[in-house]
């Protein structure tokens, strides 16, 4: 599954003056392009291509030290130049392509990670703001009329797709479009509306230089919302010759007992996880009493709670997770477990931990009657 971004920065920002395109003008330490690179290289995107004007001497310097970016050649008007980047990016197996304003540097993280999410479910997705203002029709001096609002929405960018969808909308396209919104709506997709944020102006006249540089100096300064969750869980052994621990089947002269395959680790991540966004726990999403969770493979619900956490603008941060029994012997299996836990999350392995201990013979786990699991989970929101 490769996820690219096309960033367009091909224009010459004639309306924001200044002499050099705004895009490759300074902005809060950077240039207004490092700021756009920056927040796609934090997100979960594999490819960044940018489209600009070759023989701008501007673009040239502002790019030069990017080594990691793709480029391609821009276009006369907006539509053409993401029409060189999509063929650009053609034949390099990219399932889900972002295509973005290099204008807008100042995207927040989870505007990313939503627009992302909701092309699981929808062929194409895009942020919008609703209009609150109210709208007016008029001359150059005089209101003519009032517009009604209550169906509008500002348009905003990264805008979302499959990628042979818009390519081949884009290939088909025949005259001018505002946006890729306009030319996937053009090619018969129907588009998702996420939510927008205000932050994620567009600069388009040299004031919007200030009100960016303000955007961005308070985002360095404010403090990410991070949210810990804790889950425990423990399961009873019955007959049966293997556990399934953290995803992975570990011979044994017991099996564990419960409603589904009882994997007693990956259900104390998973609760970790809808503990620190506050969601409740397994129970809630997949009730037991539910006959079509029995015997379900537990990564099911975390693979769901991974899921909500995304769609909520979260990363995850961490997970660690203790399993505690007398046996079978973790040790051995561990590293397996943590590498099918990051896959499944699809998270770092050094990002995940999955460790054991026994309690000296005390109690149900020592006495061997069950196995039990705790675990933490950390999600970041930027
Ligand atoms: N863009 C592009 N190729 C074009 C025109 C625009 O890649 N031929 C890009 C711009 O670089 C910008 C984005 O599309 O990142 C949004 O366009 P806009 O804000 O209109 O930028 P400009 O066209 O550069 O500005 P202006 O219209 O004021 O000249
Ligand atoms: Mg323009």
């Amino acid at each position: 599954m490769t996820t690219a971004v096309l960033i367009v920065a091909a224009g010459t920002g004639t309306r924001a003056g200044g002499g050099v395109a705004k895009q490759w003008r300074p902005l809060a330490g950077k240039r207004v392009i490092d700021w756009t690179i920056a927040a796609f290289q934090e997100a979960s995107v594999d490819l960044i291509m940018v489209v600009r004007d070759p023989d701008n001497p501007d673009a040239a310097q502002a790019l030069a030290k990017h080594k990691d970016i793709l480029l391609a050649k821009g276009g006369v008007d907006r539509s053409t130049s993401v029409r060189n980047g999509l063929i650009a990016l053609d034949k390099m197996n990219v399932d889900k392509v972002l295509i973005h304003d290099a204008a807008r540097p100042c995207v927040p993280a989870h505007l990313i990670t939503e627009v992302l999410c909701a092309l699981d479910t929808a062929p194409a997705a895009a942020p919008g703001l609703a209009v609150t203002d109210a709208l007016w029709t008029g001359t150059a001096h005089e209101v003519t009329g009032t517009q009604d609002r209550s169906n509008l929405y500002a348009a905003q960018t990264p805008q979302a797709f499959h990628f042979d969808a818009i390519l081949s909308a884009h290939l088909a396209l025949d005259g001018p479009a505002a946006d890729d919104v306009e030319v996937a709506r053009k090619a018969g997709l129907s588009v998702r509306i996420t939510q927008g944020d205000i932050n994620n102006i567009k600069i388009t006249r040299p004031e919007d230089f200030a009100r960016a540089e303000n955007i961005l100096r308070s985002s360095m300064d404010s403090i990410p919302d991070i949210r810990l969750g804790n889950g425990y869980d423990v399961h009873r052994f019955g007959p049966g010759d293997q556990v399934t621990l953290c995803g992975i089947e570990v011979p044994h002269d017991r099996g564990l007992q419960g409603h589904s395959d009882a994997d007693v680790g990956m259900h104390a991540v998973t609760d970790a996880l809808y503990g620190a966004m506050a969601e409740g726990d397994i129970g809630r999403h997949f009730p037991p009493s539910d006959p079509q969770w029995k015997g379900a493979a537990s990564e099911i619900f975390l693979r769901h709670a991974v899921d909500l956490a995304l769609s909520k603008g979260f990363r995850i941060s961490n997970v660690d997770c203790t399993l505690v029994c007398e046996f079978p012997k973790i040790g051995p299996h561990a590293e397996e477990m943590r590498s099918r836990m990051a896959e499944i999350m699809n998270m770092d392995r050094d990002r995940v931990s999955v460790k054991a201990t026994t309690s000296e013979r005390l109690g149900f786990t020592g006495r061997g009657e069950g196995i039990a699991a705790l675990a933490t989970a950390t999600l970041v929101r930027a």
